[in-house]
C-alpha cells in the first residue's frame, strides 16, 4: 500500500508530475486543472492514510490473537486416485502404436446396424450375427443404416475412418464394446477392444506379423513371437487367429499355456474387398490388413487377473494394487 502511495503521490509520483506540469499551461487552464488536481490530491492522501491505518489494525497476528489457532496441527491429506489398470494399458498400447506411425481414432459406442454389421460384410441373415448378439436401442429404423445398437466390436470404426480419410491409412481404435452375454469369470457384457487397420499399396500379412511382434515385445518388455492360424471373420479374407508365444515358458509349454507354448490373442486378416468398397476405397489400388484384440483380456493376462468382473466392480482392495 505504501509503495502504491509513493508511486502516485511521491516525489516522482504520477500525480506529482502532473502537478508540476501545470506551470506550463495557460492561465485559464491553470485555474481549472490546478483546482481539480488539488482536490484529487487531498482526497487520495486521505484515502491512503485511512487504508494504511485499517491494514495496520488487521494484521494477521491481531486476527489470530482473537481466537486460539494451533498453527502446528498437520494439514489434512487428500487421497489421490490413480489411473485404472485398463487405462494404463490402453495408454501404453496407444504410445507404442503411435511410435509406429498409427493414429489413434475413436468411434461411437451407440452405432448403426449398418456400420456394426452390413458394412463389415455381415448381412442380416448371416449366421455370424449370432456370435455377436447385441443390445438394440429403441429407435426408428433408418432406411440405409438400420436400427441403433450398442456396438459389439470396434470394427465399425474401420469403415467410418476409411469414409472420412480414405487411403493410405494407419490407425488403431481402442474402445468399449457390448455383448448380450451371461457374466462369468471370463465374460462380461461390457469390455474393451483395440481395432487396428493399415491400408496402403503392396501390403501383406508379413507386415502384420512384424508389427504385432514388435508391439507385443515392447509391451511386455521381453522378446515375443507371433504365429498365425486360419480363422474366420466375415470382414477379412483370408482370416486369421493370431497367437503369441507364452510369456512364462517362452514357448516351451507350461500350465499357463496349457502346454502348447502359445496364447490365443486376436483375430485379423486381409481386409475383405467388400469392406474396402464400403469405405470408398478401390480394392484394385489399395489393400491392407485389420486386427482386433481384447484390451480387457490383455490386461488380465498381463497382471494375471483371473476374474474379469474385478476390473469393473470398483473394489478398492483390488484397484489399489495397481
Ligand atoms: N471384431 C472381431 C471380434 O470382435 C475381432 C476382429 C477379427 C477384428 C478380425 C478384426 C479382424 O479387425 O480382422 O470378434
Amino acid at each position: 500500500m505504501q509503495n502504491l502511495e509513493t508511486e502516485i503521490l511521491g516525489r516522482k509520483g504520477k500525480l506529482t508530475l502532473i502537478l508540476r506540469g501545470i506551470k506550463d499551461l495557460s492561465d485559464e487552464e491553470k485555474r481549472t486543472v490546478g483546482q481539480l488536481s488539488n482536490k484529487v490530491k487531498t482526497s487520495l492522501e486521505k484515502e491512503f492514510e485511512h487504508k494504511i491505518k485499517e491494514l495496520e489494525n488487521t494484521s494477521i497476528e491481531k486476527e489470530l490473537g482473537k481466537t486460539f489457532f494451533d498453527t502446528t496441527i498437520p494439514g489434512k491429506t487428500r487421497q489421490l486416485g490413480h489411473i485404472h489398470p485398463l487405462s494404463q494399458v490402453q495408454e501404453e498400447v496407444e504410445r507404442i502404436f503411435s511410435q509406429m506411425g498409427f493414429a489413434v481414432m475413436d468411434g461411437p459406442e451407440v452405432e448403426s446396424e449398418y456400420y456394426n454389421f452390413e458394412g463389415l460384410n455381415i448381412p442380416k441373415d448371416h449366421p455370424a450375427r449370432d456370435m455377436q448378439d447385441t443390445f438394440f436401442i429403441q429407435s426408428k429404423e433408418d432406411q440405409s443404416h438400420g436400427k441403433l445398437v450398442l456396438r459389439t466390436h470396434t470394427s465399425p470404426a474401420q469403415i467410418r475412418t476409411m469414409e472420412k480419410y480414405g487411403a493410405p491409412l494407419r490407425i488403431i481404435v481402442p474402445g468399449r464394446v457390448f455383448r448380450y452375454e451371461a457374466t462369468d469369470a471370463s465374460h462380461d457384457a461390457t469390455f474393451y477392444q483395440v481395432e487396428g487397420l493399415l491400408i496402403d499399396k503392396d501390403i501383406s500379412l508379413s507386415h502384420l506379423k512384424g508389427v504385432m511382434a514388435q508391439f507385443l515385445t515392447r509391451l511386455f518388455g521381453q522378446p515375443v513371437k507371433v504365429r498365425f492360424r486360419p480363422g474366420y471373420f466375415p470382414f477379412v479374407e483370408p482370416g486369421l487367429e493370431v497367437d503369441f508365444s507364452c510369456l512364462l515358458c517362452e514357448g516351451k509349454g507350461c500350465r499357463v499355456c496349457k502346454h502348447s507354448g502359445w496364447m490365443e490373442f486376436m483375430g485379423a486378416g486381409m481386409v475383405h474387398e467388400n469392406v474396402l468398397k464400403a469405405g470408398g476405397i478401390n480394392p484394385k489400388e489399395y489393400q491392407g490388413w485389420a486386427f482386433g484384440f481384447g484390451l480387457t483380456r490383455l490386461v488380465m493376462m498381463r497382471y494375471k487377473i483371473d476374474d474379469i468382473r474385478l476390473l469393473t466392480n470398483s473394489d478398492l482392495r483390488f484397484i489399489k494394487q495397481f
